[in-house]
Parts: C-alpha cells; sequence; structure tokens
C-alpha cells in the first residue's frame, strides 16, 4: 500500500477520535444533590411547616440537555418515607431510577439516601419532577428544563429569555393528616384553598399581594414560557390578559406551533408557550391568570383563581424600575369552570411537528389491542363503622376495569426482578371490561369495584393500541392519565361510547400529539398508541391525586427482549429496601 493512500486514513481516523471527543463532550453528568428537608412557608396570612427539597419551594430547576445522565441524591431528612418521580423522562432500561413507591422502587427511609441515576434520550423541552408517595407531591415539585443538544436550535424564533411556570395547589392544612383522614372517613378529602405560580398565590387571595408572581418584560422581545401543572386535583385553565400565546411544545415534545387566548393544562402535563411582548410600552400591566376547568358540581372544587402579573420595562424611566401598581391593569377572560367546549377545541388542535427531523414515529399497526374503563365507584363501608362516602355504608373508590390496584407492602419492579411474584402480584389484568355496560348511559345499581394487585403484561417491542373509556358511575368526569415509561400518540378522542367499527377510521395516525398525559374526556373516550420499548414495570394513573389514591391506577410489565440492549439494567446497589 502507497503512503499517499494511508496518510488521508490516519487522517480520517483522526478525525473520526475528534469527532467522538465532540459528541462525548456534549453530553455530560449532571450531578444534583436533592436533600428532603422541612421548611416553615407563610402563605394566605399563615405559616405552616411543609416538607420540601432543599428548602426551596417550589424546589429546585434540574436543567439537563438532551442526551446528558442525571445523578441526583436523594437524602431524606424529614419523618415521612420520600421517592422522587421524574415525570416524562422516559427512563430506557432504567426503571429503578423512575420512583412510584411500591411501583419501581421501596421508599427512602428517614435518614436514607438514593441515587436516582438516568439518561436524558430522544426528549427536549419541559418536563418536571415530584413526590411520588402518598400526597407529598403537594410542596415537593419542580421543573425538569431539557436544552437541544449543543449548537441545535429550536424549531421556532429563539427566546430573549425563557422560564418555568408550576402551577401549584396549597392547603392551610397538612396535606398528609388530610387525606389520612379522608381514608378513614372514605369521604372526599378537602378542596385546596389557593393555586400558586411558582409558588405564590397572588393578588385575588386575602393578604397574599406581596406574594405575587411576576413576570417583567421588555417591549417587542419574544418568551418561552415553560408551563407546568403540578397541582394535585385541577386541570387548569390559563389566559394572559391582552396577549396571545404560541403553543411550540407538550411534555417534551415539539408541536405544530398555533396561537391561542387561553389554554388547558392537566396535572402532569407540561406547556411550552411563546409570549412575545407588545411592541411598545403599554402603560399597563397584565395578569396572567389560572383557574380550574371541572364538570363536577361547583362546590366540590376549588373555584378561586391564580394570577400573576405581567409588566413592561418603562424604556423612559432609567432605573430598573419597581412594579407601578399605578397603571391600568387587564385581566383576561376566562372561560366558565365547565367550558368542556374550549378543552375539546384546545386539544384537537395538537399535532406532532412530523417533520424529518423531528417525526411522529406512530406505531402504523398493532399488536396488541386493550379497552380499559376508567371512573369512580364505591367500596363498602368496614362493618360498625359509618362513612362520608357517597352514602353513609359506603367509601369513595376509583378503578381501572373496574379493579382498584392495591399496592404491595414491596415494590412490584423488584418483586419481578427476582423472580418473586408469587403472593405479591398477579399477571392477569383484564384487558377488556368483565362486565360490558352503557359506559356513559345511566349508571348501573351495583357500584362496588374490585381490589387486586394484577400487571398487564407484554411482550418487548408489542405495539399496543389502548382506548380509555370514562363511564358515569357517581359522575362523569374528566382524567388526566400519565403513563410511565413512554410517550405515546393520541389517536383518537371523542363523546360518549367508544365505537370499535366507525370510531378507528378517524384516528390521526399521519401527525397525533405525543406526550405522556392525556385527558380522558368526561363522559368521552380517547386512544392512544405506543411502542412497548421499554422493558421494566410502568405504573399508570389518574394524575388528579385524589383519583389515584382511590385506586385509579395499573401496573404494566413489559418483558425484556432477546437482545442485550433490551434488557432491563439490573437494580444499583443502594436501591431502598422496604
Ligand atoms: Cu407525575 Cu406517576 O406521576
Amino acid at each position: 500500500m502507497a503512503i499517499s493512500s494511508r496518510l488521508p486514513a490516519a487522517c480520517s481516523l483522526l478525525m473520526a477520535t475528534l469527532m467522538l471527543l465532540i459528541v462525548q463532550a456534549q453530553s455530560i453528568t449532571r450531578r444534583y444533590d436533592f436533600n428532603v428537608q422541612m421548611a416553615n412557608v407563610t402563605r394566605l396570612c399563615a405559616s405552616k411547616s411543609i416538607v420540601t427539597v432543599n428548602g426551596e419551594y417550589p424546589g429546585p430547576t434540574l436543567v439537563a440537555r438532551e442526551g446528558d445522565r442525571v445523578l441526583v441524591r436523594v437524602t431524606n431528612h424529614v419523618a415521612h418515607n420520600m421517592t422522587l418521580h421524574w415525570h416524562g423522562i422516559r427512563q430506557l432500561r432504567s426503571g429503578w431510577a423512575d420512583g412510584p413507591a411500591y411501583v419501581t422502587q421501596c421508599p427512602i427511609q428517614t435518614g436514607q439516601s438514593y441515587v436516582y441515576n438516568f439518561t436524558v434520550a430522544g426528549q427536549r423541552g419541559t418536563l418536571w419532577w415530584h413526590a411520588h408517595i402518598s400526597w407529598l407531591r403537594a410542596t415537593v415539585y419542580g421543573a425538569i428544563v431539557i436544552l437541544p443538544k449543543l449548537g441545535v436550535p429550536y424549531p421556532f424564533v429563539a427566546p430573549h429569555k425563557e422560564l418555568p411556570l408550576l402551577f401549584g395547589e396549597w392547603w392551610r392544612a397538612d396535606t398528609e393528616a388530610l387525606i389520612s383522614q379522608a381514608l378513614r372517613t372514605g369521604g372526599a378529602p378537602n378542596i385546596s384553598d389557593a393555586f400558586t405560580i411558582n409558588g405564590l398565590p397572588g393578588p385575588l387571595y386575602n393578604s397574599s399581594a406581596k406574594d405575587t408572581f411576576k413576570l417583567k418584560v421588555e417591549p417587542g422581545k419574544t418568551y418561552l414560557l415553560r408551563l407546568i401543572n403540578a397541582a394535585l386535583n385541577d386541570e387548569l385553565f390559563f389566559s394572559v390578559a391582552n396577549h396571545t400565546l404560541t403553543i411550540v411544545e407538550v411534555d417534551a415534545v415539539y408541536v405544530k406551533p398555533f396561537p391561542v387566548k387561553t389554554l388547558i393544562i392537566s396535572p402532569g402535563q407540561t406547556t411550552n408557550v411563546l409570549l412575545t411582548a407588545k411592541p411598545f410600552y403599554p402603560k399597563a400591566n397584565f395578569y396572567m391568570s389560572a383557574a380550574p376547568y371541572s364538570v363536577i358540581r361547583p362546590g366540590t372544587f376549588d373555584n378561586t383563581t391564580v394570577a400573576g402579573i405581567l409588566e413592561y420595562h418603562n424604556p423612559h424611566s432609567a432605573s430598573e424600575s419597581s412594579f407601578d401598581k399605578d397603571l391600568p391593569l387587564f385581566r383576561p377572560t376566562l372561560p366558565r369552570f365547565n367550558d368542556t367546549g374550549l378543552v375539546t377545541n384546545f386539544t384537537s388542535k395538537l399535532r406532532s411537528l412530523a417533520t424529518p427531523q423531528y417525526p411522529a414515529a406512530v406505531p402504523q399497526s398493532v399488536d396488541r389491542r386493550f379497552f380499559f374503563t376508567v371512573g369512580l365507584g364505591t367500596r363498602p363501608c368496614p362493618v360498625n363503622a359509618t362513612c362520608q362516602g357517597p352514602t353513609n355504608t359506603t367509601q369513595f373508590a376509583a378503578a381501572i376495569n373496574n379493579i382498584s390496584l392495591v399496592l404491595p407492602s414491596t415494590a412490584l419492579l423488584q418483586s419481578h426482578f427476582t423472580g418473586k411474584s408469587r403472593g405479591v402480584y398477579g399477571s392477569n389484568f383484564p384487558v377488556l371490561p368483565l362486565s360490558q355496560f352503557n359506559y356513559t348511559g345511566v349508571s348501573p345499581n351495583n357500584t362496588n369495584v374490585a381490589t387486586g394487585t394484577k400487571l398487564l403484561v407484554l411482550p418487548f417491542n408489542a405495539s399496543v393500541e389502548l382506548v380509555m373509556q370514562d363511564t358515569s358511575i357517581l359522575g362523569i368526569e374528566s382524567h388526566p392519565l400519565h403513563l410511565h415509561g413512554f410517550n405515546f400518540f393520541v389517536v383518537g378522542q371523542g363523546f360518549g361510547n367508544y365505537d370499535p367499527v366507525n370510531d378507528p377510521m378517524r384516528f390521526n395516525l399521519v401527525d397525533p400529539v405525543e406526550r405522556n398525559t392525556v385527558g380522558v374526556p368526561a363522559g368521552g373516550w380517547v386512544a392512544i398508541r405506543f411502542l412497548a420499548d421499554n422493558p421494566g414495570v410502568w405504573f399508570m394513573h389518574c394524575h388528579l391525586e385524589v383519583h389515584t389514591t382511590w385506586g385509579l391506577r395499573m401496573a404494566w410489565l413489559v418483558l425484556d427482549g432477546s437482545l442485550s440492549n433490551q434488557k432491563l439494567l439490573p437494580p444499583p446497589s443502594d436501591l431502598p429496601k422496604c
């Protein structure tokens, strides 16, 4: 071989090595220390001791770039058991880091720590993290910001600034006491006292004007707001007075941009919006408001409004002026609390970008079809007790295919991995309701649910179609269903009972929205498709915390594939024990 032909070979080897080094340099490991500790916080004129991460409320923002490895050391310094969930992170083969208590792990006990170790793959945008045990996520939550790879721009105008806006829910009472009390009586837990934006209730609540989130903007600039609904039990409308929002991403997947005056965001969901400030100084302030969407009777949900203030930097004032409350203030018109029409209109506009760079990998064929009813129900009151359920002889319950999931006292994933599932779970979750009825018609006489711990087993890489049907038992309601470990495509939705003959003809298999949490319409159904390419045990539940507590939850078991890179990794050595 001539020397002249070897030189380029050596050169290209050098180039390849350099490229590899650059690519590796782009993916880094990000380490976080999350100390779970109590903190005193004053809201609505009263101070309260709450569980936090690092004393912050909301908790710290976790920032990573697509491709990065993230290591979060969580140390529990409080009297409660704790787990954290990285909501929406795919957790490819790393189910041990997913976080739902008694599903993928035993809780981190007081004084113990656990390192959540995962890689952010193929996702960019906004997600969030929260406690995943009991109702502790009421105060233990924060944003996850996933930046695109270095040098890769957003598929929309580069914002001047970007920031998370977390919607939360505040109770004067201790939420752990509140839910354990509700579970004792079988009744509905008390509704919240306020909603918050970045932990602040704002001027529409008593003595809270000083606790108002303010966003200061420059005329003509564009801002990326990373909206996160971290409320426990309420879907929220959001609107900014006299401004239009452009939706560009949901659940860390880009969407075809579209403008709205008002958007809907359900607990668990994230939405990135662009807000373009007016070209000239408007000499006014604007409320940014959120209020609940609910089809249940008024009075049984927190029908209050949280407001933050959008203010403009005054170009005629030399100093960085403080908030000018003498300026006129504009309020947005929020829809009526039960405006299902607006919700349907908004969700039907959500479409995947579906470009060569950001394709929509919708499964075009289906290996396994499932039909789940989701909704409320009852359990009988224990003998010799009086209950405060729908009647004094019943307690509230909720179920999927009439099974209210009972969590074991050990973790499902550990039982599966160690082959010790006997006595912990069954593998016979029903693929359709055991008894069929007119799901959205007159409710059946017997509203009791069954209880059990059953998984639905899927072979690796099965392509799944799942229809989730709301029931009218104890009243129709919208249920934001969240699937761990996967994104899914929302291929169809409608009202009334799902029609397996005609409805599939209208499915969108081209550019359906891809997400991790979808609202099952009140009195309707939604159809999703996903590829079961992630081995492990994956929780699926209503993200209204009260419904999860009542049992509107199930879990999938996705088996290992045959190749070595298709298997669940072994558990880390510090995985907590029960
Ligand atoms: Cu955001 Cu299983 O939860």
